[in-house]
């Protein structure tokens, strides 16, 4: 199957034990790596895109961080809002495909310090979706803000969650997001899945210059 559905995600955010999800790591060193040249992250207005049920969230609210959520699964959003309870109402939602346009709405996320991908955008694969998901970032994105990814390498598995994937090298990243960023730090991680298969990703941290 290729491009994602909301039901696609659902089915699996009902019928999968967090610990066997694919993409499931309880340690989250690696993005906590890339966040920490950023001047006062700790501190910052952060969108999440494509969160799923990432464990994340939970260490970046224990800092000062004001987070937007994103997915298209309303089922994943719904269990990261029973997981935090009251928490929940300090987050500003968006369920909404991130390749369409995030309009001027209350859940607009305002003026973003840092914008995080983990494993979602190697799932769009058509360069309509992909053009829509890099506009989206151009547009919340504030000068000085950075953007974090981290996808599948070319060196990676051609099929995630049963979906044919896009992926990324540093060089194609760099390409699609253009002049107006940076590139600031870049590494490879062969992450281990839940069945103990290698998933070689790609992890960059950009900054966007004006
Ligand atoms: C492989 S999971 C990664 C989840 C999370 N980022 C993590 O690291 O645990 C991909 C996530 O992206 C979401 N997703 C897939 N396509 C999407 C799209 N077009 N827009 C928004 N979310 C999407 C899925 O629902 C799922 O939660």
């Amino acid at each position: 199957m290729s491009q994602a559905s909301s039901n696609h995600w659902d089915e699996i955010f009902s019928n999968t034990e967090e610990t066997n999800l694919g993409w499931y790591e309880d340690d989250v060193s690696l993005t906590l790596k890339l966040l920490k040249p950023i001047p006062n992250w700790e501190h910052s207005n952060m969108f999440m895109v494509g969160t799923g049920i990432s464990r994340l969230i939970e260490t970046v609210l224990a800092k000062s961080v004001r987070l937007s959520l994103n997915d298209i699964s309303p089922k994943a959003l719904e269990k990261v809002k029973s997981r935090l309870g009251k928490e929940s109402g300090s987050v500003n939602w968006l369920c909404q495909d991130i390749s369409k346009p995030i309009n001027d709405s209350d859940q607009r996320p305002a003026s973003v310090d840092i914008w995080i991908d983990r494993a979602v955008l190697h799932f769009l694969n058509d360069e309509q979706s992909i053009c829509g998901y890099f506009e989206n970032l151009n547009k919340v994105l504030k000068k000085g803000g950075h953007s974090l990814f981290a996808e599948f390498s070319k060196k990676g598995a051609a099929t995630c969650a049963d979906l044919e994937l896009h992926r990324y090298s540093v060089d194609e990243l760099t390409e699609r997001l253009g002049s107006t960023y940076q590139l600031i730090d870049s590494f490879e991680h062969i992450y281990m899945n839940p069945k103990g298969e290698p998933r070689p990703y790609v992890y960059c941290l950009y900054q966007k210059l004006s």
